[in-house]
């Protein structure tokens, strides 16, 4: 049984996106290391001036190793681009740098990671921010959102506008990429789809501020 104590023990002594990432590599400050197959750490431009920060590695990431390469990735990538951003100027990571699952038959079927795993992770995401300094954050579902903008964010409530964030200049919190996957019927998939793009083309009018 591993307890869950917390990843600011695990931290480099000098923070850069390299020294980071090697930390990372070998974390065990919670139970999800045992589960997931690597450490999924986040990946851009140190000099990004967007950062973005989703909830977990996926069943694909968890295997490749890289953020948002599967098909929440491809979504996202392309919802980027119509809202003017390139993924490859973005800095995306996860809220929880390990993937958990459960099986079901041969298939692994994504958790959501509790509030003490949450807690534990905090710190990769926190210091990707210092190092990072983007001018605009965004949070991707309630698990980013929470982690970073406080406990009370709801993204639905709360998408569409600037919220108060200690951790960037402009912070936005909005709806996981996943959930747009998960509408009940094409109909609503393209309303999300619609409402998610302009919540990212916000962001893209506050990186031009
Ligand atoms: N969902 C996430 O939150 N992050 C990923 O990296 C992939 C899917
Ligand atoms: Fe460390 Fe985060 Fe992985 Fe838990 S999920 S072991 S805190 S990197």
């Amino acid at each position: 049984m591993t307890t869950t104590g917390t990843a600011a023990e695990y931290l480099p002594p000098r923070l850069s996106l390299k020294a980071l990432q090697e930390a990372a590599r070998t974390c065990r400050a919670c139970p999800l290391w045992r589960t997931g197959t690597q450490t999924v750490f986040g990946e851009g431009p140190a000099s990004a001036r967007l950062l973005l920060v989703g909830e977990q590695p996926g069943d694909k990431e968890d295997e490749i190793g890289r953020p948002f390469v599967g098909p929440a990735g491809q979504l996202l990538e392309d919802a980027l681009g119509e809202a003017g951003i390139d993924r490859a100027d973005t800095f995306l990571t996860n809220a929880v740098k390990h993937f958990k699952w459960t099986p079901r038959g041969k298939r692994r079927i994504h958790q959501k990671p509790n509030a003490s795993e949450v807690a534990a992770c905090r710190p990769w995401v926190v210091a990707e921010l210092e190092v990072v300094q983007p001018r605009v954050l965004v949070c991707l579902g309630a698990t980013a959102a929470q982690s970073l903008l406080g406990r009370g964010v709801r993204v639905t409530r709360d998408r569409g506008r600037p919220l108060e964030s200690s951790l960037a200049p402009v912070a936005f919190a909005t709806v996981h990429p996943s959930s747009i996957l998960r509408a009940p019927d094409a109909g609503a998939r393209r309303r999300e789809r619609a409402l998610f793009v302009d919540d990212l083309r916000l962001a893209a009018a506050a990186l031009a501020d």
